[in-house]
């Protein structure tokens, strides 16, 4: 089938999605409409000739929760649909079906599916360096294959996404950021959190229910004011050794 437009969007608080995201457009020749779709949604209704990409993060084995408020406008109609998860090493367990199964929900047909992998953003030394040069050979390959597919058929067909529903529980991260005297209060964070979780007449204040733990605000953070204590930076990092220091391949589903 003939592709008229090819669109990406990504969810990234830490940088790794979006790295993948940007590296994979590139290959499959998206330049222009690459969407980043963490703090804001995005309202757009896409045809059956157009192939839309997916790239998510993976938090405790699920898609991050604002992601259902960012696909509220976005619909297909019958669309070839590809989904993409970074995950921190450890496993992505069912956030490559639950985004299959929301993806699907609005229209789109998924006909291609891959796993990469990104620095673990509570714990960055596992997953460091990547996506690397055989990760990045992995994508080449898994560009070039559903490029090929989706030119040699009229009908692209659905692929089978790994995981199970009802999918993994998952209550939200104990993880949250704390805020120092240096925070001048600036709203940096305040526009980027995607979970609206940090009060806007009072910057310093976050809402631990809404906080997700992203890591995003810390990132952004021009005074260096948000962070995680050293200590829990250190229980983390030992909780995650056993699942995350083995190293995990990227794989596809086409
Ligand atoms: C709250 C939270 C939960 C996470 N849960 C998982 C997980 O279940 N499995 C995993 O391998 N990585 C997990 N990660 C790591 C992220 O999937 C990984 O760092 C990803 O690259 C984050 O995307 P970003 O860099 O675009 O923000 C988690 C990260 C956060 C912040």
């Amino acid at each position: 089938m003939n592709i008229s437009r090819k669109t990406c969007f990504f969810f990234s608080a830490y940088g790794g999605t979006e790295r993948v995201a940007r590296l994979l457009s590139e290959k499959l020749g998206i330049e222009k409409y690459v969407f980043n779709f963490t703090s804001d949604s995005v309202f757009l209704d896409f045809r059956e000739d157009d192939l839309v990409v997916f790239c998510v993060p993976v938090y405790g084995g699920r898609i991050p929760s604002p992601i259902y408020d960012r696909m509220k406008d976005i619909s297909g109609k019958k669309t070839p649909a590809v989904v993409v998860t970074v995950y921190g090493n450890r496993a992505v367990d069912d956030a490559g079906i639950e985004m299959r199964d929301l993806v699907s929900s609005k229209g789109f047909v998924v006909v291609g599916y891959a796993e990469f992998i990104a620095p673990h953003s509570l714990a960055p030394q596992y997953g460091a360096g990547r996506p690397d040069s055989s990760d990045i050979s992995v994508m080449d390959h898994f560009a070039s294959e559903l490029s090929s597919r989706i030119e040699a058929t009229d009908k692209p067909q659905p692929v089978t996404v790994p995981g199970n529903r009802p999918y993994t529980r998952y209550s939200g991260s104990l993880v949250k950021p704390v805020v120092s005297r240096s925070c001048i209060q600036c709203g940096e964070c305040v526009n980027f959190c995607p979970a609206g979780a940090v009060d806007p007449d009072e910057p310093r204040h976050i809402d631990g229910k809404k906080c997700i733990g992203c890591m995003g605000c810390i990132e952004r953070c021009l005074q260096g004011a948000r962070s995680v204590p050293k200590p829990v930076q250190a229980g983390i990092a030992l909780a995650l050794r056993k699942s995350c220091s083995e190293r995990k391949e990227p794989r596809f589903i086409l």
